[in-house]
């Protein structure tokens, strides 16, 4: 039997439009824009500041836009899958929420997690429904209000995050463009060096644990840093190896931008140019689950039908993962 091949047919991103610079950093917290830039290599974050907004509005502008340049209506929706580390409630699950705000009224939604893997780790999982012949048009939202768990006196952590998101469609094709091959990986033992305290199951929120600042994002940077320079280096080289592809054979590596240092190491590994490296660290930080739909997002017009991407992230958990992609089609 023919195999049918889950593809990328369209791609938009939203971020809010407030920037949030070093400088303005430089005043809240004991820092240097000399420190910020050398260590991250970010120089401004997106935050979204009104309030009563949160990821799922991120989510839903990204989705009106992605129907809106493939010409469809959300109603032809059969799946919408957001990934994300800031739903907008415990529950219910924030893609229920987009769905209803897009008018997805006849998709099933649900969310997933896995931290800053999460859209590759969701990407992956929605390429099977379209696979299996079971539905002809997925979207797959990755999307963080990272603000909302931030602790904006942590000098480690409020520097490196932003808020921002993006979708993509996910259709089928009976040519070979699309998700061809992926890797994924979890080690729950790397859970103590980045996670949130409490507001889950375990620790459920009190009074003592919001005066402990237990509801914000906690990290060993340097612990996570050593796991993930070598973990996404790793995975997104055995993606390659096993499709014999070279880093000439490579157009873009389109990375998870937790850190410049670790975005070139991955891409030394590979072999790529870094002109050939999607990075948006610089103007819109780490966005978590948004950042590699919002890389795609930003580099769509450059995109030519017939690349190889190389898609390769690492994220809390610990989770890691590479997805090899054809991209299908020519931006007209
Ligand atoms: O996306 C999910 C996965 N996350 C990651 O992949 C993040 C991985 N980790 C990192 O990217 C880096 O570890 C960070 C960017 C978070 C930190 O950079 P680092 O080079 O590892 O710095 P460090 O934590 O080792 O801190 C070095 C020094 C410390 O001071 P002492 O102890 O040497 O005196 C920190 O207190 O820098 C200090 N420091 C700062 N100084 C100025 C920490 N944050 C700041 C700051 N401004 N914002």
């Amino acid at each position: 039997m023919k195999k049918t091949y889950a593809a990328i047919t369209a791609i938009n991103g939203w971020v809010p439009e407030y920037r949030l610079t070093n400088a303005e950093l430089e005043k809240m917290v004991d820092t240097t824009e000399e420190w910020i830039l050398s260590r991250t290599g970010i120089t401004e974050r997106r935050i979204l500041k009104e309030p009563g907004m949160g990821t799922s509005d991120i989510g839903a502008n990204a989705v009106k836009g992605l129907l809106k340049k493939r010409g469809i209506t959300a109603d032809q929706i059969d799946l919408l899958i957001c990934s994300t580390v800031t739903p907008d409630y415990q529950f219910p699950a924030t893609s229920n929420l987009i769905a209803d705000k897009v008018g997805a009224t006849k998709a099933w939604a649900f969310d997933t997690n896995a931290a800053c893997s999460g859209f590759l780790f969701t990407l992956a999982t929605a390429a099977q429904f379209i696979e299996s012949g079971k539905y002809k048009k997925v979207v797959v939202v990755g999307a963080d209000k990272m603000s909302s768990i931030i602790d904006y006196t942590d000098r480690a952590t409020c520097i490196l995050f932003g808020d921002g998101g993006g979708a993509v469609l996910l259709e089928p094709s009976e040519e070979p463009y699309g998700i061809m091959d992926f890797e994924m990986g979890t080690d729950g033992s790397g859970f103590p060096f980045l996670h949130q305290k409490a507001g889950g199951s375990v620790k459920p929120a009190s009074l003592e644990s919001v005066a402990a600042k237990e509801h914000f994002v906690y990290q060993e940077g340097q612990s996570v840093f050593k796991f993930a320079v070598t973990k996404m280096a790793d995975v997104a080289e055995l993606v390659m190896k096993r499709n014999n592809l070279s880093g000439e054979d490579v157009a873009w590596l389109v990375p998870h931008q937790a850190n410049k240092r670790i975005i070139d190491a991955t891409a030394r590994r590979c072999g790529t140019d870094d002109d050939k490296v999607m990075i948006n660290i610089d103007h819109f930080g780490n966005t978590t689950n948004g950042t590699i739909p919002l890389c795609l997002w930003e580099w769509e017009s450059r995109l030519k039908k017939g690349d190889n991407l190389i898609l390769a992230a690492f994220g809390g958990g610990f989770t890691w993962g590479s997805i090899y992609l054809k991209w299908a089609y020519d931006t007209k």
